[in-house]
């Protein structure tokens, strides 16, 4: 088999689905991977039919006890091995830290971060032997803007994998491997709505929005050049920029005053 294999997780809508519309477009086979595997079916029939390339779905919760090794040996049962790997799936877990179930904290953690770094550690050794290899890491503007209450550990866990991507990076750039974390900010998904957020981010202006398929193309070109990070969109690496530069105290301050106002909200 000569086209390259890249596994794309959370492949069932938004960003994942572009993802895997742009590299079967760019010729690669595609390992397509969410939990509703109906999706999956009518995105594999479409890109075969709009690409002419292999398409396995698999379809798991990758956050449930053995999914990342389930998952990988489907594939290789395909005889096939990942050249490329896009860690995408994932959501937002509402409310504060006290107000949630730890099982539900627990679950998030595992889907968000573990079964990322999971994978990625399981295909790095295969990708260097070969000399060639791509890891997308998908994280946030969230890793890098200033913190508010709700949403606990998204910006710590989206943070992490912006890190993690800038260390592995470096290890692997001269094994022909690049590693890059791919920071969107507003994209047009089902993500709000899954998370809660759909009417208060419908009042955000439409230029702090993207398509995912203007994601996915950023991303795949920011990796194919071995970025580290990319941040995508000019509003999105103006947030990010005045971030990085904003004491800590400031930050903490504007997500305080956010916090506050959305309590006197609700009160009235
Ligand atoms: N949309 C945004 O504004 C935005 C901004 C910054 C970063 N991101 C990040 O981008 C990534 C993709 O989000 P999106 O916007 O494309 O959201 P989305 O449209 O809701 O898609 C999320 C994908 O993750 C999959 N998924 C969720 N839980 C899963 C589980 N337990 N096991 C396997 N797959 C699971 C979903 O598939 P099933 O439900 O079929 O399992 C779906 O395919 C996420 O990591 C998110 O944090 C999004």
């Amino acid at each position: 088999m000569s086209r390259r294999l890249a596994l794309i997780t959370g492949a069932s809508a938004g960003i994942g689905a572009a993802f895997a519309r742009v590299y079967a477009e760019a010729g690669c086979d595609v390992a397509i991977t969410a939990r509703r595997r109906d999706r999956l079916e009518t995105l594999a029939a479409e890109i075969r039919k709009a690409h002419g390339v292999e398409v396995y779905c698999v379809s798991c919760d990758l956050a449930a006890p053995g999914a990342v090794d389930a998952l990988l040996a489907e594939i290789k049962g395909h005889g096939r091995e990942v050249d490329i790997l896009v860690n995408n799936a994932g959501y937002g877990l509402p409310g504060g830290w006290s107000d949630t179930r730890w099982e539900d904290q627990a679950y998030f953690l595992q889907l968000m971060l573990t079964a990322p770094l999971e994978l990625s550690h399981k295909v790095l050794g295969g990708m260097a032997q070969r000399g060639w290899g791509r890891i997308l890491n998908i994280a946030s503007l969230a890793g890098y803007a200033p913190v508010s209450s709700g949403h606990t550990l998204y910006g710590a866990v989206k943070a992490a994998l912006i890190r993690f991507s800038q260390s592995v990076n470096i290890e692997m750039g001269a094994k022909g491997v690049h590693v890059t974390a791919v920071c969107p900010g507003f994209t047009l998904s089902e993500f709000h709505d899954v998370n809660g957020t759909r009417d208060a981010v419908n009042r955000l202006p439409r230029y702090l929005w993207q398509s995912a398929e203007q994601v996915a193309r950023i991303g795949r070109k920011a990796n194919e050049a071995n970025r580290a990070v990319v941040v995508t969109g000019v509003p999105n690496k103006l947030i990010a920029g005045l971030s990085k530069v904003m004491p800590d105290d400031v930050g903490l301050m504007l997500g305080k005053s956010a916090t506050w106002r959305q309590a006197g909200a609700k009160k009235t």
